[in-house]
């Protein structure tokens, strides 16, 4: 079964994201969690309720980094409420964090199983930059880094940059100068992935997870015409578990640390120039076959 590692900070699509990979067949060695949509108490109470909730058993929940490696804390609770869970409510977890850093978990996880685990890091940056900082053979360690983040045409959290390379843009520099292929699930993309009023429908009648669902897409964000938010995270564990459903192209990614208006921006050069590819892009998602990817996962984890 394909073993990955998930760095997060639920944030509502970060719990969509958790949910599809719940209900699908991967082996989650870990959670780690990163200050992000909320601050970092909150993005590590809100994985430890989800652990539980989603039957995750005994996966470790590790908390790292609270904040930038540099900049101050940029957070996205208009987005995802004060609690970071937007209007679910979730049975408090009976069960508390794993001792110690994400960082070492993340470092010594992947040195017990080199080219085994995939990473997936659907927040801000920092905990991925700071295990390369302390030990760069985790790029050859891991067997893919698989991120939401960034895009080669817009931003979200202001009109240059994506919020999670904007919350650690030198985290993010890190990471993608560091050697490995960054597999990127950029808003160019996630935005396609959209709870429209029919997806809804289909997540109604899944029983005690629709109770996670329902309100999350309901309260995400804001509402969009064409009925609701769009899950970016669970973008990249969908790319996990099936990469045909994306079009991805080779790039040149740079992360603006410098700019004034453009910090974070995630500069993308198809051309390549004279350089080689750090990233490869997704540029188009099969939206049904996504859904039902998602959807059926989600019967899955229902129907428990
Ligand atoms: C990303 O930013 C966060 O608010 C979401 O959880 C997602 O990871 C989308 O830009
Ligand atoms: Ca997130």
């Amino acid at each position: 079964m394909t073993k990955v590692l998930i760095d997060c900070d639920p944030g509502i699509d970060d719990a969509l994201a958790l949910a599809l990979a719940a209900g699908s067949p991967l082996d989650v060695v870990g959670i780690t969690t990163v200050g992000g949509n909320v601050d970092l108490p909150l993005t590590t109470a809100n994985a430890l309720a989800l652990r539980e909730f989603l039957g995750f058993g005994d996966v470790p929940v590790t908390p790292g980094s609270a904040g930038a490696l540099l900049r101050q804390t940029v957070r996205a609770t208009a987005v995802h409420g004060a609690g970071g869970l937007g209007d679910v409510v979730l049975p408090a977890p009976v069960r508390g964090p794993s001792e110690g850093h994400a960082v070492d978990f993340i470092v010594e996880t992947l040195r017990a199983a080199p080219g085994e685990i995939t990473l997936v890091a659907i927040g801000p940056l920092t905990n991925i930059a700071l295990a390369v900082r302390k030990e760069p053979r985790v790029v050859e360690w891991a067997k893919e880094l698989i991120i939401m983040g960034g895009s080669y045409t817009r931003g979200n959290h202001n009109p240059a940059a994506e919020f999670n390379m904007l919350a650690d843009p030198e985290a993010a520099a890190i990471v993608f100068e560091a050697g490995w292929t960054v597999n990127m699930l950029g808003l160019d993309v996630t935005l396609s992935a959209v709870v429209t009023s029919d997806v809804l429908d289909r997540m109604r009648p899944l029983g005690r997870l629709a109770e996670l669902l329902v309100p999350a897409a309901q309260s995400y964000g804001v509402v969009r015409a064409d009925g609701g938010p769009a899950i970016h995270d669970a973008c990249a564990v969908a790319y996990l578990l099936d990469p045909s459903l994306f079009t991805c192209v080779p790039a040149v990614v740079d992360v603006e640390t410098a700019g004034l208006y453009t910090r974070g921006m995630t500069v993308t050069d198809f051309k390549l120039r004279d350089r080689q590819a750090n990233a490869l892009v997704a540029t188009s998602l099969d939206v049904k076959r996504f859904w039902d990817l998602v959807l059926g996962a989600y019967e899955g984890v229902a129907g428990r």
